[in-house]
């Protein structure tokens, strides 16, 4: 199912809730980042779960495949919709991490893999990885890898999401940060799309922070990325 994710990159409990008590009648699926989950813990999650959010929890955890497994099994009891891991963790690391997040009735948060990150430079990969391939080539491989050890899709920039699917199959997951309003401000951000071009080149989930959190009217640039994205 398509969706626009709000990145709540906020730094605690208090903004956080004064952000989402501003939409009082759409629940948006909201992505907790590391930032706000190293700050407040679990029970901001459980707190968001209780209004009634869908919950990304994107921590792109990366360890040996035991502790990651152990990690998840409590991120699933979190009952989280969505989290992540780097898919550099191995296969290994990611079919562990897939054993932690099944409960025992069989259903599990949606697991995603992080493949290179968009900050990493096709140069910094050669000189500090030593992976000389193109970095393309990289990411196509490592979502391979990742659909392969049965996790549900990858992070991506929409400029990928077509490729990714032709590889993986349509059914697995992009879920891709980097959305822009036509007229908006890029920020940090090199390679970004509209909500409506995001649409088109097939992404699954949009994740998208500033556009939203930062606008004047946060609940009516959400309502426009929706319409934008689900048409
Ligand atoms: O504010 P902005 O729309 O740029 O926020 C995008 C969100 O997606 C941030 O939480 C950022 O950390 C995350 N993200 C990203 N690029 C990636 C992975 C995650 O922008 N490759």
């Amino acid at each position: 199912m398509k969706d626009v994710i709000v990145a709540l990159d906020f730094s605690g409990r208090e903004e956080t809730l004064r952000f989402l008590d501003r939409f009082r009648e759409e629940k948006p699926f909201v992505k907790v980042g590391m930032e706000l989950y190293y700050a407040e813990g679990p029970s901001i999650v459980r707190e968001l779960k209780a209004r009634g959010h869908k919950i990304f929890l994107d921590l792109k955890l990366h360890d040996i495949p035991n502790t990651v497994k152990k990690a998840m099994k409590v991120l699933s009891s979190l009952d989280v919709d969505m989290t992540n891991l780097h898919a550099a963790g191995t296969s290994a690391m990611m079919r562990a991490a897939i054993e932690g997040l099944t409960r025992a009735d069989g259903s599990r948060p949606l697991l995603i893999a992080v493949t290179q990150l968009t900050s990493t430079s096709q140069e910094a990969m050669e000189n500090d990885l030593l992976i000389r391939e193109p970095i393309d080539e990289v990411v196509m491989h490592y979502a391979k890898t990742a659909r392969l050890a049965g996790l549900d899709g990858v992070v991506c920039s929409p400029l990928e999401a077509g490729k990714v699917h032709e590889t993986c199959g349509r059914n697995f997951l992009t879920v891709t940060p980097g959305v822009r309003f036509a007229e908006g401000e890029k920020g940090d951000q090199v390679r970004v799309t509209t909500p409506e071009k995001a649409r088109e080149l097939g992404s699954d989930y949009i994740v998208v922070g500033r556009p939203i959190t930062a606008a004047e009217d946060p609940v009516a640039a959400y309502r426009r990325c929706v319409k934008e994205f689900l048409g």
